[in-house]
């Protein structure tokens, strides 16, 4: 019998395998190409307090091994997730994870606030995005800042909460350990590399706002080194992330040190990849003869 559960926060997840945020919408869209009650957790979009209308096309641009995205944090707002998206999400035998966005501290934590009524798992604060001016990125490079903005949402939500790093830093252990300090409950690596595409014909950047997030197969290597940097520095559980695409790349994660995986970008060229990273884990779990996924967590 293998045991593929894992604990974030004090929250069990029946198995390591979630979505990466934004690039799985609520789950609706996936729904026909998936069962999801296979996923260990659906973590959602990022969502703020009102909506927000996004970042102007274009906004996606495909390079190689990966792709840019400025979407800017577009959401319809914290009340018609509450009302649509937790419903749909609840009717599936998987965890519910929220990405939280805000402008401010306090839209942070009026968000997570909100949320504390609402029929949900955990809160992932979302302090690296790197396509909106305010909030975002702009809190997750400055250690101070990360430890700041983590001790007030603690203070004011009901869920554990994970804080999303941003690989744009010179030190992510430096973050990791500012987010620890704060209180976070986990931590989930790496969000998307600052990146830039330019189109030769028109003489200008691809996306509207000049650069975007660069993310997929090609960033897999930069989020491995950081996962393993930031496991040696903390104790929390890490969800890391970046370029999964198969079980054999999740496994890499968990050896590194991560406690879960979320798969990203591959949804968008394959809509059952979180399904495929979840039996390609288990197949090598076969392969070894391993009961407990802890057998190799942190190995390297
Ligand atoms: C975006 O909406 O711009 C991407 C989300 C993120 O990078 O956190």
């Amino acid at each position: 019998m293998k045991n593929l559960k894992i604990n974030i926060g004090g929250v069990e997840l029946k198995n390591p395998v979630m979505t990466a945020s934004g690039t799985f919408g609520s789950g609706q869209e996936y729904g026909e190409y998936m069962d999801l009650n296979q996923l260990g957790a659906v973590v959602v979009k990022g969502v703020a307090m009102i909506p927000w209308k996004g970042n102007p096309a274009p906004r996606i641009a495909e390079t190689y091994g990966g792709m840019l995205n400025s979407v800017g944090l577009q959401n319809p707002g914290v009340e018609v997730f509450i009302e649509k998206d937790i419903p749909f999400l609840r009717k599936y035998d998987t965890k519910i994870i929220v990405n939280l966005a805000g402008k401010t501290i306090e839209e942070y934590c009026q968000v997570a606030e909100r949320l504390g009524t609402a029929d949900v798992d955990l809160l992932e604060l979302n302090i690296s995005c790197p396509n909106v001016k305010e909030g975002g990125v702009a809190f997750g490079t400055d250690a101070k800042m990360v430890e700041k903005v983590t001790k007030e949402v603690k203070k004011r939500s009901k869920q554990p909460v994970i804080v999303k790093l941003s690989p744009n830093v010179t030190d992510i252990a430096e973050m990791a350990r500012a987010a620890e300090a704060g209180g976070a409950d986990g931590l989930s690596l790496i969000n998307t590399l600052l990146g830039m595409a330019i189109d030769i014909h028109k003489r200008k950047p691809i996306l509207s706002m000049g650069v975007g997030g660069f993310s997929g197969p090609a960033i897999k290597p930069v989020a491995l080194r950081m996962v393993n940097q930031v496991a040696k520095a903390v104790s929390l559980p890490i969800i890391g992330m970046g370029g999964i695409a198969t079980g054999e790349d999740a496994v890499e994660f968990i050896m590194a040190g991560a406690t879960g995986v979320a798969v990203g970008t591959a949804h968008f060229y394959n809509p059952r990849a979180s399904w495929d990273v979840l039996e390609g884990i288990k197949e090598y779990m076969n392969q070894y003869e391993i009961k407990d996924l802890a057998e190799i967590k942190g190995i390297i």
